[in-house]
This record gives C-alpha cells, structure tokens and sequence, in this order.
C-alpha cells in the first residue's frame, strides 16, 4: 500500500501526537503538509517530518485555498476552532480525522455531521481514541461475547488526577468555558461515549450533579495570603498543587513532554522559572480564571432500559479509569489495563491482561507500539488510516453518526446539571 499523505492542522500536543504514528509506521503514512501559526511548534514539525515548504502554512485557511494536496487532513486545534477547518476542508473533499470535541455547542457538531455526510464519498472519524484501545477492544469482545450475559448497569469513574486537573482544568487551555468549553464535553465526552460503545444502545434520559468545589479563592488555605503565584507563596511547600514543585521535578526528572512542553518551549531550569514566574501555569489554583467543575456524576438510561453511573473527579490520584459492568450472568471490572470477569454460574473469575503481549513485542523489537492514552493514539491511527486506503468508513468506530449522537447525550447531561432536572436526549435532536 502506498502510504497515505497527511495534513496536519494545529501542530500543538496531539498534531504532535498522531504525527508520531508516521514515524513508528512510515510505510502507512507520511506528512506532506501542516499549518501551525505559532513558529517554534511549526519549525519542529517541519524539520521532524521533511516537510516541503510549499506545503507549510501559518493558518489552515491558506492550505485548504490549494487545489486538495493530500488524502487526510488531521484536525487539532483547540475546541471552538475545529468547524470552520471540518467543514472547509470536507468540501474540498478531503478525509477528516476530527479531534474531540467536534466542537463547543450543538449547532456546530451537526453542521459539521451534517456536511461530512452530503459531501458523501469522505472518510470522517472522530478522535474518541478510548474505543479503539487495546483494553476497549477487549473489554468489547468479552461483552458482545455475553460472557457476563447482558448489561444490567455500569459503573464508571473517570479519576482526572489532582494535579491533571490543575494543569489543564484550572490554570491550562480547559480551565475556562467561554474560553473551551465545559468539563464534561472537554473531559468526559470520551467516557460518554465510551459507555455507549459498550452498552451498543442510545442514551435516552440523564441527570446530573456537579459544581466547582475546591480551586476557587474560597477554599484558598489562610496560610497562603494574598500569594497569587506558587513562585511567592509562604504556603507553597504544604501545598499538593504547587506549581513550582510539580514542573520543576518533571525538568529535573528530564521528563521534558508533556506536560512540561506546554507550559515553555525553553526547556531549561530557568525557562520552566520564568514560565512559572509570568505563565498561566504558575498561578495559584485557588487564584486563577477557571470556572469548569471539578466533580460531576451523570446518571443515564439506555433505550433497553440499562442503566450507567458516571463520575468525573479531579480529587484523585493519576490512574486510568475505573469500571464495573454489571449482566445477567456475571460482572466484569476493569482498571484500564486488567479486566476481571466473575461468572454467578461457576463462581470462577477470569483475568484478562490485553497489553501484556503487547508490551512483551514491543520490549523485544525496542519500540513503542501503540502511543499515548493506553494505544488509543495509534489505535485510532491504524483504523482511520487503513479505512483512507481501503476507502472503508466500517473501519472507523467512531464515525459521524454515533459521535452525534454521543456528544448530544454529554450536553443533554449539562443541560440536566444546569437545569436541576432529567433530560431527553431527544430534546436536543429538536
Ligand atoms: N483525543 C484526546 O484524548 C485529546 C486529548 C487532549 C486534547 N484533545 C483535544 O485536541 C485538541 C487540541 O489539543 P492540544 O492539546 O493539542 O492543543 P494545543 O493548543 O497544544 O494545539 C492546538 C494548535 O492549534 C494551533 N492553531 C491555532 N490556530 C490555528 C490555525 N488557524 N491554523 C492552524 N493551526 C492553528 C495552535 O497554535 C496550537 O499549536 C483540542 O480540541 C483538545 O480538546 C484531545
């Protein structure tokens, strides 16, 4: 197969992330094109990849004038900017690989399902790299399998991790609705669907709970005064979510990606100082412009009448999420890496462990192979690329349709929060 060429829009953490693939796997794909406005995370990419400088831009808008240059265009700039490029770059005919969220409010996510599919002939996926995990795809198996019977219910928790939180959620690009958009369509959109992948059924009913309980100057500790950055406070020693402590360690841990690449692009100790001094990322958590929750629970009911609980929490340790699917006949766990399936009938459990091969041929061949987020990066890679060259949208597993209908379900859920009430998913459809 000739490799299929890429353009690449939005050359921050995750262009960055699926560019990779095209290193780990050349013979599948390559990137022939990028537009990234910001110029050292262009220059990088550009010498990274070899790209012709004809095909280098500063806005997608000059690349998307061109008569079409490449199969695949990769959408990753932030929130609110993906509809104008999706829906640009799908009439100009290019296959799309989306990230999530399509985009911050209702309207803007079916415009852009709406003219992927009348242009017609186009391959479009979105980025919900939690379906196509090597665990995900076990975790499936084993359900459509009926090895627990069917699903009764499932609980699922989504541990964001207290210092993720306040990298991203308090003093990062996600801290701000009007500015991203809220948590549960930046965060959880990608569990939300998750559990309607599994469950295989449309959410038809939601509820909701969930506030801004800890990084607000509210709960700020006495101790730590009028400090409005961790660099001048009496407190910061005492305090888990100091920013001085967290970046600095990871410098001189020489853990220079992310998330110490987002904060400075000057990775010595006196580049992470001044970003800490002068940045967003060193303000203080109880002191910054944020106004996202940091805990929300969704109830939801499925048109066979199963149900599920979420629960998104920034009050964790970093660790994968957590899951309990209840059936008929047994009851599978997971912890993102180990599942448990306990059967009523021989009251025997079995133990799954989907990256334990895996690792094993990557520790032989000295390679990574599968990314980030648990191999959903190159998961999702694989599948979209080989849906390009096959011309076959049925290898994407996350395709216009579902994805609509899954992100309807998230701001159903936050209509519910907001509302104080139980919504119909239907509502939104109106
Ligand atoms: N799938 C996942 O698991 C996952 C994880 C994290 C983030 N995301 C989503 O991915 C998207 C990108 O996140 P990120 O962390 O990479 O953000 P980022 O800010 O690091 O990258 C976005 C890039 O887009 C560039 N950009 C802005 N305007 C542009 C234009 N006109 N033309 C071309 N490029 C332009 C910016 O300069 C920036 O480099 C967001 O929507 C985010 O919510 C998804």
């Amino acid at each position: 197969m000739k490799p299929v060429e890429l353009l690449v829009i939005g050359a921050g953490s995750r262009g960055n992330s699926y560019s990779r693939y095209t290193q780990a796997y050349p013979e599948r794909a390559r990137v022939v094109g990028l537009a990234e406005p910001r110029d050292h995370y262009r220059e990088r990419l550009v010498r990274e990849y070899e790209i012709a400088p004809e095909r280098v831009f500063t806005d997608w808008r000059q690349a998307v004038e061109l008569p079409k240059f490449a199969d695949a265009v990769i959408i990753t700039t932030q929130d609110a900017q993906h509809m104008e490029p999706a829906v640009a770059f799908a009439q100009k005919g290019y296959d799309i690989l989306l990230e999530k969220p399509m985009a911050p409010d209702v309207e803007s996510c079916r415009t852009i399902v709406e003219t992927a599919e009348a242009v017609g002939d186009i391959i479009f996926a979105v980025c919900h790299v939690m379906r196509y995990t090597p665990y995900t795809k076990q975790v499936k198996k084993l359900v459509d399998a009926g090895v627990i019977g069917d699903i009764v219910s499932i609980q699922h928790l989504e541990p964001v991790g207290y210092w993720h939180h306040a990298h991203s959620f308090t003093r990062g690009n996600w801290r701000n609705e009007a500015e991203s958009s809220f948590m549960l369509l930046a965060k959880s959109c990608h569990d939300i669907d998750w559990l309607r992948h599994i469950i295989g059924q449309p959410c038809v009913q939601v509820s909701s709970f969930g506030s801004l309980k800890q990084f607000r100057k509210e709960s700020k500790p006495s101790e730590a005064g009028e400090a409005k950055r961790c660099l001048d406070c009496a407190y910061e020693e005492q305090c888990a979510f100091s920013a001085k402590r967290f970046y600095l360690k990871a410098l001189r841990a020489k853990k220079f990606s992310w998330p110490l690449d987002v904060i400075t692009t000057d990775l010595s100790e006196e580049g992470v100082i001044d970003a800490l001094r002068n940045g967003p990322y060193g303000r203080c958590v109880y002191e910054c412009d944020n106004d996202v929750v940091d805990h929300q629970v969704v109830n939801l009911l499925y048109e066979n009448g199963a149900t599920a609980v979420f629960t998104m929490i920034a009050q964790t340790e970093q660790r994968d999420r957590e899951t309990i699917i209840f059936g008929t006949k047994g009851e599978l766990r997971g912890n993102g890496r180990e599942i448990v399936v306990y059967d009523f009938l021989t009251e025997q459990k079995t133990t799954y462990e989907p990256y334990k091969e895996l690792e094993e041929a990557a520790k032989k061949a000295n390679k990574n192979p599968h990314g980030g987020h648990g191999g959903g990066d190159f998961g999702i890679m694989d599948h979209f690329i080989e849906a390009v060259a096959q011309r076959d949208p049925r290898l994407v597993l996350s395709g216009p349709q579902e994805t609509l209908e899954s992100h309807l379900t998230v701001f159903a859920a936050e209509q519910a929060r907001r509302e104080n009430r139980i919504v119909a998913v239907k509502e939104l459809y109106a």
